[in-house]
């Protein structure tokens, strides 16, 4: 299994890492077999798995229910669960018990919470009673309506100067790594040499240790134009569109579900085509489904 220590060694070595937002049983699996090496269940589940315009309407039981999916999906994975907006801000007391809930009944293996200052703090309380941190400075999308819309930070060098004395300040404090999102990348570049911890660019350029993408946008299920930082790896969304409307078509014009589909009942043949109408509860076939053939979801 993939821990926090691995993450540091891979940066030591100078090896590059990916990771991938995951929300679910299924796609945690895939990616876990696939060898991505970290999932973040991120908040970002708010806009692309509930459809919320910002991750701020996400609340910790979504992460939590969100959460327990990916865990029972994924074996070898280091689990990352994402503080959502309000579970840390009102004490570090709060910060404790949102974080602890992560771990223990999540099965996450570290939290990630957004930005700097007064989170420095709640990080070094979390990492010392052996909660793993993942830092997050940079575009934060928390803090949306103060940053006037998700825009690129660190632009300026007194911008500059703040991500790089929070991120230095979360290493301090124990994180065992940092997100930079939508910065400029020589910035980036600038933090991941200054730190001792990886950092994991989304939108941050080419010179972070690690890389993070949101599953959803690299897989083409999100519509409209991507963010200039996404790489499409498929067009899943049109490929969807397409076996949806095959199916269909198949259903409409009777040719699913075909005879390799059907049950058949004990010692009989499968129904014949004229008998081949209808749900099998309509055609007085529903003992099949409690019978002795699996009847399950899920392959
Ligand atoms: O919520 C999220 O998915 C994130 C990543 C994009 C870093 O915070």
């Amino acid at each position: 299994m993939t821990t926090v220590l691995d993450v540091q060694r891979l940066k030591d070595e100078g090896r590059r890492f990916a990771m991938l937002t995951a929300y679910d049983y299924l796609s945690a699996k895939i990616l876990d077999e696939a060898g991505i090496p970290i999932l973040l269940v991120g908040d970002s589940l708010g806009m692309v798995m509930l459809g919320h315009p910002t991750t701020l309407p996400v609340t910790l039981d979504d992460m939590l229910h969100h959460a327990k999916a990916v865990a029972r999906g994924a074996k070898q994975a280091l689990l990352v669960g994402d503080m959502p907006f309000m579970s840390y801000h009102a004490s570090v007391e709060q910060a404790i018990t949102s974080a602890g809930r992560f771990v223990q009944e999540a099965g996450m293996h570290a939290v990630k919470l957004e930005g700097g200052g007064r989170v420095i703090e709640i990080t070094r309380r979390l990492t010392e009673i052996g909660i793993p941190v993942m830092g997050h400075v940079g575009l934060t999308p928390q803090f949306v309506h103060q940053m006037g819309g998700f825009k690129v930070q660190g632009k300026t060098d007194a911008q500059a100067a703040r991500i790089l004395a929070d991120a230095k300040g979360l290493e301090q404090a124990g994180a065992f790594s940092i997100v930079l999102e939508g910065v400029p990348s020589k910035l980036a570049s600038a933090i991941t040499q200054a730190l001792r911890i990886p950092t994991i660019g989304i939108g941050a350029g080419p010179a972070t240790d690690g890389q993070v993408l949101v599953l959803h946008d690299m897989l083409g299920l999100t519509s409209g134009k991507a963010p200039k930082f996404v790489k499409r790896y498929a067009n899943l969304a049109e490929e969807i569109a397409r076996a949806a409307t095959a199916y269909a078509d198949d259903v409409r014009d009777g040719k699913f579900p075909g005879p390799e589909h059907e049950y058949s009942a004990n010692g009989s043949a499968p129904a014949t085509d004229s008998t081949r109408q209808g749900s099998p509860r309509t055609r007085g076939e529903a003992s099949e489904f409690v019978g002795s053939e699996e009847v399950r979801y899920g392959g």
